[in-house]
């Protein structure tokens, strides 16, 4: 199922370790501090939940938002899989991600809101009804699956947060742990993994706080325990295993940007007639199929266009 040595890899650049060590000792302060009263202190101590992947997320139901496509087999969503903190081998993250901690596990919500705090992520899974979404998934490489991700519009946890009016962004950080993450010992990416959302992406409906795919819990190469599924994006702008929601005026430099500007915009939506500077994206492969479909503007997700009217989607990109 391989299609090749991935293209989607920058110049390297040199970590700028002080910058993480500080933000490290901030979110372990933050931790440290973080107070219960966004969702009740009963909530922090209640046991942790949904910490195995394979276990059977109840109460889930079906979503309006999900595709009538066939769903890509399991399998090969839990073997190919780009992520650059275990591997930049596709194969790689399912095993080097095996004994990943996911719990306990907390996430900083500051910035420009109300309501900044330290939430335990089983509070967080907590703020609404799990559904199940089926959605396209295009990566920017060129293939494409349809997944049942488990999870709930990201807007339940950005309303919850309080966003104050000069909110105009949202960034999301992945966890920076070298020892648990061996692709964090490169420099392949600028660590942590960071991407970002305009305040209304962010609140779109499409938008997905995921914990769990085909019924069960997140494996940890999917992104456990917690990450955005954006299915009319490329999916690089899905972050995986998040551990900071930042809200801003300004609109934050995610890690592929800052890696090659020229190759990856901060929109990243799904678009057929803007290429990448080496290759096509008319096309994509399905995992699994042999021949190619055409890409879909939006990757068929017609309901965004209206966030972008107006704009020149070719500069933004
Ligand atoms: N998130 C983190 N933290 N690190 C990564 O390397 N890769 C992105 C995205 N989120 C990545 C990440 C890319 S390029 C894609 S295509 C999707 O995750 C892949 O998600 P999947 O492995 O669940 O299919």
């Amino acid at each position: 199922m391989r299609m090749g040595k991935p293209n989607h890899i920058s110049s390297s650049e040199i970590t700028p370790r002080d910058v993480y060590l500080n933000r490290r000792k901030f979110l372990a302060a933050a931790a440290v501090a973080g107070a219960a009263a966004f969702a009740g202190i009963d909530e922090l101590v209640r046991p942790a939940s949904l910490a195995r992947a394979d276990e059977k997320i109840g109460g889930v139901t079906k979503s309006p938002f999900s595709a009538n496509e066939k769903i890509t087999p399991v399998n090969s969503v839990t073997h190919y899989n780009n992520y650059y903190e275990f591997s930049t081998e596709k194969e790689g993250p399912a095993e080097l991600a095996k004994n990943f901690r996911t719990r306990p596990w907390t996430v900083t919500i500051d910035g420009a809101v109300e309501k900044k705090q330290v939430l335990d992520v089983d509070t967080i899974i907590k703020f609404a009804a799990p559904e199940e979404r089926i959605y396209r998934h295009r990566c920017v490489e060129g293939w494409s699956i349809v997944v049942p991700w488990v999870g709930f519009s990201l807007n339940e946890l950005v309303k919850r947060a309080q966003p104050l009016g000069k909110a105009k962004f949202v960034e999301f950080t992945t966890i920076y742990d070298v020892k648990q993450m061996p692709g964090q010992r490169r420099n392949v990416l600028d660590w942590p993994y960071v991407e970002g959302l305009r305040m209304d992406e962010a609140m779109h409906p499409l938008a997905l706080l995921c914990f769990g795919m085909y019924g069960e819990v997140l494996p940890n190469q999917d992104g456990a325990p917690l990450r955005i599924v954006l299915p009319w994006k490329y999916g690089f702008k899905s972050a995986k295993a998040i551990v900071r929601i930042h809200f801003t005026e300004h609109q934050p430099l995610n890690t592929w940007n800052k890696a090659a500007p020229s190759e990856y915009g901060f929109y990243s939506n799904v678009n057929p007639n803007v290429d990448h500077p080496r290759w096509s994206q008319k096309t994509e492969r399905r995992l699994g199929e042999f021949f190619k479909r055409p890409t879909l503007m939006f990757n068929g997700y017609d309901q965004v266009a209206s966030l972008y009217a107006g704009m020149d989607l070719k500069k933004n990109f």
